[in-house]
């Protein structure tokens, strides 16, 4: 983990209407390090990180990569800063295999006698190596379609996609195993674990605080819109979290 926050949020209020979703809200993120971003349904997590990815602008507040204000007025902006964000509900093509889901909009091809075809073998090869030595993970076959994937699988892919195309320095992950059976979780949290040791900020928006504390190096905990925490895995417990984000009072002896 280096000194200095990756990305940083400063101040950030974000009104829908009437509605106040996030009031006057800090966040950091470091490179190398998995943050986690826990609270109840409603604290403002999912908007928290709309507005980090450039899906929403905030209505007061700044956003600073590297110690540089960021201007983002939409998501490919935050893209091209290297931001991005990966769903479980993920815009894959069922029909194609994952090499081609990879290389969606951006196929390798080749010339042959001066005529260019699709250089399917490369892209099979190349979709395979990321795939494995960035994520550490392997299909049993790549001539498949995306839809016959399990749920994790199907993650890896959009992340491998993310990994290849950008230079990819800030992740976000809402809810990744919120569908996921354990072997799947488990698979997933390892590939997190991957991604933090190539040096990026992962931010984990999660509901389970077993995988928050096996996965996370700290916790960003929101309440009612607001940051109401932040601790390290390493100094706290489930019991100090959840004591957070239902708002209870430290040590109340009633
Ligand atoms: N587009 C929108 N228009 C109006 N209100 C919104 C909009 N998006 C979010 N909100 C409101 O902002 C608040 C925070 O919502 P948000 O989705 O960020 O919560 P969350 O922490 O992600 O919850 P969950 O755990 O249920 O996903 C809620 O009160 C929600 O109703
Ligand atoms: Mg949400």
């Amino acid at each position: 983990m280096t000194d200095h926050p990756l990305v940083q949020m400063r101040g950030i209020t974000k009104r829908f209407g009437g509605v106040t979703a996030l009031q006057d809200v800090n966040l950091e993120a470091y490179a190398g390090e998995v943050l986690a971003i826990v609270g109840d349904n409603g604290a403002g997590k999912s908007t928290l990180i709309k507005i980090l990815t450039g899906v929403y602008q905030p209505s007061e507040g700044e956003i600073f990569l590297d110690g540089q204000p960021l201007e983002m007025a939409s998501h490919s902006d935050a893209i091209a800063q290297g931001i991005d964000a990966v769903y479980q509900t993920l815009a894959l093509a069922d029909h194609l295999t994952p090499a081609a889901n990879m290389f969606l909009g951006t196929e390798l091809t080749r010339k042959v006698a001066g005529i260019e075809f699709l250089d399917n073998r490369r892209m099979k090869s190349e979709a395979a190596r990321v795939l494995d030595e960035r994520l550490g993970v392997r299909l049993r076959s790549m001539d498949v379609t995306t839809d016959s994937l399990s749920g994790g699988q199907r993650q890896a892919v959009a992340i491998a996609r993310a990994v290849y195309h950008e230079d990819l320095r800030v992740l976000v992950m809402d809810e990744p195993t919120a569908a996921l059976g354990p072997q799947e979780t488990a698979r997933t949290l390892k590939l997190i674990k991957a991604l933090r040791e190539q040096g990026l900020a992962v931010i984990l928006i999660s509901h389970s605080l077993d995988d928050v504390f096996e996965v996370a190096d700290r916790v960003h905990v929101q309440r009612r819109g607001r940051r109401v925490g932040v601790v390290e895995t390493a100094n706290s417990t489930v019991q100090e979290v959840l004591g957070l984000i239902v708002g209870a009072p430290a040590n109340d002896a009633a």
